[in-house]
């Protein structure tokens, strides 16, 4: 996916030294955007500078439906947004981590003398995260017809005449979206064998297990390494959030001098897993035959098990970490370290949460709405009833992950579960 056209993107500084020299931060050479010419003259505009070549031809409809049109759009704005969400993890990830290696930024913490220049990025990075979880996220999917808003704005029969051309591919497969969920706690999650990867495995003419994890490369192909960045690449520190959040925690709790907290964050209960295997189980025996159906849930089975114990494993590894946030919330309640980790915890549940405007919850009502009319037209038209996703449990699945998996494995677990 990196490709040399954002080869700048991920070349960035928390320095303060460096930010506020102009000839420190600034790219020159064949980097610069823009080269000064012979007689002080400049070549940059707005079209050159936001790549509007690239940005605006890359929208490749397969049919003359207009729908299609909003379709491409609305998609390729979320990976956008997911882009800059990614980049401003990253941002926070690197402040985390370099205050979780300096006394220095711990102890003016506690005394209330933060360095403004120190965090400045860091705050407006995880506000922007929020606020993009929160209202942009949300408000881009709305694009594809909300139920709720009094206006229709796509329609799934038109939906319905350009769909088909484009299997296998959905959003399902979005690489920046598992990334994220990798940052906000959910490592563990993305490691159960889960998703049915037949359709992938038809029409890629690819061999795979008979469920994949959602990062799997049949699922994601070549951004595969996206979701899963190997070490040393940009895309690492994103995915290093939780970790250096609970790093700058222990810091904090070292410098204090507070004692690990016995208790840690709470455990993952056997019986949460029992019930979304169960219930996962309740769908899989509609969806598939029964012998598949079986030895699928079965295997979802097992990696939950051990996903939930790897993760109680982590979990018990945090006491210090616990301890650290007890010391923010009662020696630094004001501090710019509280708001970066509310800011990402508040986005972690506008984006998976079940409030009525969280991310998951609009992307369920525009998918159960796609197929709620689909039906309509197809009993009218006498036309076949066509699906709805890529031969996973569909929208089944959407509503059951939502409510009964992905909470299992919530963001900042050391922080968030003492309340504000
Ligand atoms: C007409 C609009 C849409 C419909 C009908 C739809 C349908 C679905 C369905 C049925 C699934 C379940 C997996 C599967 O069976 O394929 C799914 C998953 C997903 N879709 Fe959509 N989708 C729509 C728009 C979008 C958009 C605009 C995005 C933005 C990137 C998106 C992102 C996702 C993601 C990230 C998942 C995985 C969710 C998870 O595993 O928790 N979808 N979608």
């Amino acid at each position: 996916m990196a490709s040399r056209s954002d080869e700048n993107w991920w070349t960035f500084s928390i320095d303060p030294a460096v930010r506020a020299d102009n000839s420190k931060s600034r790219f020159t050479g064949e980097m610069d955007v823009n080269p000064e010419l012979p007689g002080g003259l400049r070549r940059l505009d707005y079209h050159d500078y936001l790549g509007l070549d690239l940005l605006l031809g890359s929208q490749r409809p397969s049919s003359q439906i207009p729908d299609e049109r909003a379709f491409i759009v609305t998609h390729q704005l979320m990976e956008i947004v997911f882009k800059l969400v990614v980049f401003d993890m990253a941002v926070v990830s690197a402040t985390l981590g370099s205050f979780a290696s300096s006394p220095r930024l711990a102890t003016d913490t506690l005394d209330a003398k933060p360095d403004d220049g120190f965090w400045r990025p860091a705050l407006t990075a995880a506000a922007r995260i929020s606020f993009a979880c929160r209202g942009l996220l949300p408000s881009i999917m709305r694009v594809l017809s909300d139920p709720s808003d009094a206006d229709e704005t796509f329609n799934s029969v038109e939906f319905h005449r350009f769909r088909e051309n484009l299997e296998p591919a959905s959003g399902f497969q979005s690489a920046q979206f598992r990334l994220i969920q990798r940052a906000l706690g959910k490592a563990n999650l993305l490691s159960v064998r889960l998703f049915p990867a037949d359709t992938y495995r038809r029409l890629y003419g690819e061999d795979a297990g008979d469920t994949v994890r959602v990062d799997d490369p049949v699922i994601l192909r070549e951004d595969a390494n996206v979701a899963t960045p190997a070490q040393g690449e940009p895309r690492e520190r994103a995915a290093r959030l939780e970790d250096d959040a609970n790093a700058a925690l222990e810091r904090l709790a070292d410098v204090a001098g507070a004692q690990p907290d016995p208790n840690g964050p709470d455990a993952v209960e056997a019986a949460d897993v029992n019930r979304a295997i169960v219930l996962l189980e309740r769908i899989m025996s509609k969806g598939r035959g029964r012998k598949t159906g079986a030895a699928a849930a079965e295997r979802f089975r097992e990696d939950l098990t051990a996903a939930a114990s790897r993760e109680n494993e982590r979990r018990s590894g945090l006491r210090r970490a616990r301890a650290g946030a007890y010391v923010l919330r009662r020696r630094a309640p004001g501090s710019p370290l509280r708001d970066i980790l509310s800011r990402i915890s508040a986005a972690d549940e506008a984006l998976h949460g079940t409030a009525h405007d969280s991310f998951l919850s609009v992307h369920l009502r525009v998918t159960r709405e796609r197929l709620r009319q689909i039906r309509a037209y197809a009993a009218k038209s006498g036309e076949p009833e066509p699906s709805i996703g890529t031969g996973g449990g569909g929208i089944e699945y959407l509503g059951w992950s939502q409510r009964y998996l992905i909470p299992l494995f919530p963001a900042l677990v050391a922080y968030r579960e003492l309340g504000d």
